[in-house]
């Protein structure tokens, strides 16, 4: 089973980035933990990070013609302002999880309605970045079709 792990813009700077919100863990923690998580549950992942929406998309294509069984995405900002990311999912047909470090929902308005979270498979808000290590063990257990 091959996953793709998505991170959207400023994910990168996990672990200095506002550390009281989203903790102290860096992208590259969250990487090791959820490629473990992976394979203990006898799947693969890669990993992907971007600032940019179009490279976004280009990477939900992409992952079409890769054959990815499974996408756990943070679309970062991404979540409450992109359609064209919501359509790639939506042209893909891949099955994702959307994942945020922070509680959305207990933050300022416009983070509390997402493009993406009514097409998802599940959306996992303010468990901090051991969120993204239980979306990939849920898909790694469920969506079991091949190695
Ligand atoms: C985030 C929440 C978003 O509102 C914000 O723009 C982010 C990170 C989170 O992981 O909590 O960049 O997706």
């Amino acid at each position: 089973l091959s996953i793709l792990l998505i991170n959207g813009p400023n994910l990168n700077l996990l672990g200095t980035r506002e550390p009281e919100v989203y903790g102290s863990a860096t992208l590259n923690d969250v990487v090791t933990s959820c490629t473990g998580a992976a394979a203990g549950a006898g799947a693969t992942l890669v990993a992907f990070q971007s600032n940019h929406e179009g490279a976004i998309v280009d990477r939900i294509q992409q992952a079409k013609l890769d054959g990815v069984d499974a996408i756990v995405i943070n679309p970062g900002a991404y979540t409450h302002t992109s359609v064209a990311i919501r359509d790639a999912f939506l042209g893909v047909g891949i099955p994702f999880i959307e994942v945020h470090v922070s509680n959305v929902h207990a933050r300022e308005a416009f983070r509390h309605h997402s493009y993406l979270s009514d097409k998802a498979v599940a959306v996992i808000a303010g468990l901090g970045v051991k969120g993204y290590e239980y979306a990939v063990e849920h898909v790694a257990r469920t969506f079991k079709k091949r190695a």
